[in-house]
């Protein structure tokens, strides 16, 4: 089965062509990142504007990428929420009229599930069961995944995601829009142990995460550099490699502790901040130590894109999952309400509540 994979829940719109026997034929993304700058963050509108002017050459790049046309696509795999109401209803419109067309079934899809099963396109995919982290711009959870469909959740931040926090510790730190990668970059310039900085909720038992303390210790100390006249670039150095290693120390040490208590030796970690180079050091490194395995999208597939949509669209149609009628916009989507693989009802259609 050939699906066509359509992710526009924020600001980035992502195409891809997933064949379920050949792999991922092709992919094409258009950030908006540079749009959005001026404003430090996400506008929705100008989100939904601008996904109604890149889908169609997107999809037309990622056909002619695989010398293809749209008469070999068997279906269609969208972006259904969580996410930007107005930009989840582009993409969930376009999919559904595209699907009309070609007479081919279409399903919206969990944008987190995708993020949850990007790193099942890499070269040797990790196998049931395992423990996720998934720290995206809007979630930082730790769930138990037993099957496409099978996940509970073991622990959730209770504030800001992690992903949020390095945004904002951005801005405290005239940094651009979005964050993470850039307090990742000054935090490479940056001398250890200057600062350090708490790991929130790792003295208390559970699996809960909490990041809006560590803002505030961040904002008191800029403030305080900027008081005393120490403000300067070495200073936003030392404190974006002292947030940096507060989160992701915070994040390692939760992770060793939901695989004690499933028993899981497989970590899986995947969304947005999946990506930073210092988390997926640590980890690596914690996983060596109990020879347990960690797996990761590659950078690209870590942040949004049409492949991890596309392949998580594909397994649920080719369950036989799909869409009525209806266009799905979700904009909170509780995962654990997603149905499993190995437990559809008959003819594959599901209504989450919304
Ligand atoms: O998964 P994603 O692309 O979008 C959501 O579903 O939210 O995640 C975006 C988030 C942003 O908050 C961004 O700052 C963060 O991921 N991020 C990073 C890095 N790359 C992206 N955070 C830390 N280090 C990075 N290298
Ligand atoms: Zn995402």
């Amino acid at each position: 089965m050939r699906v066509l994979g359509i992710e526009s829940s924020c600001d980035e719109t992502g195409v891809a062509l997933y064949d379920s026997e050949r792999g991922l034929l092709s992919h094409a993304l258009f950030s908006q990142v540079a749009m959005h700058a001026d404003y430090g963050g996400v506008v929705p509108e100008l989100a939904s504007r601008d996904h109604v002017r890149k889908l169609l050459p997107l999809c037309e790049e990622v056909l002619s990428r695989a010398e293809l046309d749209l008469s070999s696509v068997d279906a269609i795999a969208y972006t259904a929420g969580p996410g930007l109401i107005g930009a989840l209803m582009v993409g969930g419109s376009f999919a559904h009229a595209l699907a009309f067309a070609l007479d081919v079934p279409v399903l919206g899809v969990h944008h987190m599930e995708g993020h949850l099963l990007a790193p099942m396109l890499e070269p040797q995919p990790p196998e049931f069961p395992f423990v996720a982290l998934l720290v995206s711009g809007g979630h930082t959870q730790l769930v138990k995944v037993d099957g496409i469909g099978r996940y509970t959740l073991l622990g959730e931040s209770v504030d800001d995601a992690a992903g949020e926090a390095f945004d904002k510790a951005a801005k405290m730190l005239e940094l651009g829009y979005p964050g993470g990668p850039q307090v990742a970059a000054l935090a490479e310039q940056g001398v250890p142990g200057r600062f350090v900085f708490p790991r929130p909720m790792t003295d208390r038992p559970g699996l809960a995460f909490s990041f809006s303390g560590l803002k505030t210790f961040t904002l008191n100390t800029v403030n305080a550099a900027k008081a005393d006249g120490s403000w300067s670039d070495q200073t936003r150095a030392d404190i974006a490699l002292a947030f940096e290693t507060a989160v992701v120390e915070t994040l390692a040490i939760k992770c060793r502790r939901a695989l004690q208590e499933t028993g899981c030796r497989r970590l899986v970690v995947a969304g947005g901040v999946s990506a930073n180079r210092h988390l997926r050091k640590v980890l690596s490194e914690q996983m060596g130590k109990v020879q347990g395995e960690v797996f990761y999208a590659r950078p690209e597939f870590c942040t949004d894109n049409g492949a991890m949509i596309a392949y998580a669209g594909c397994q649920r149609l080719q369950a036989g999952q799909r869409d009525g009628d209806r266009i799905w916009a979700v904009p909170r989507w509780p995962m654990a309400e997603l149905p499993p693989l190995d437990a559809l009802c008959e003819d594959g259609l599901r209504e989450p509540s919304n």
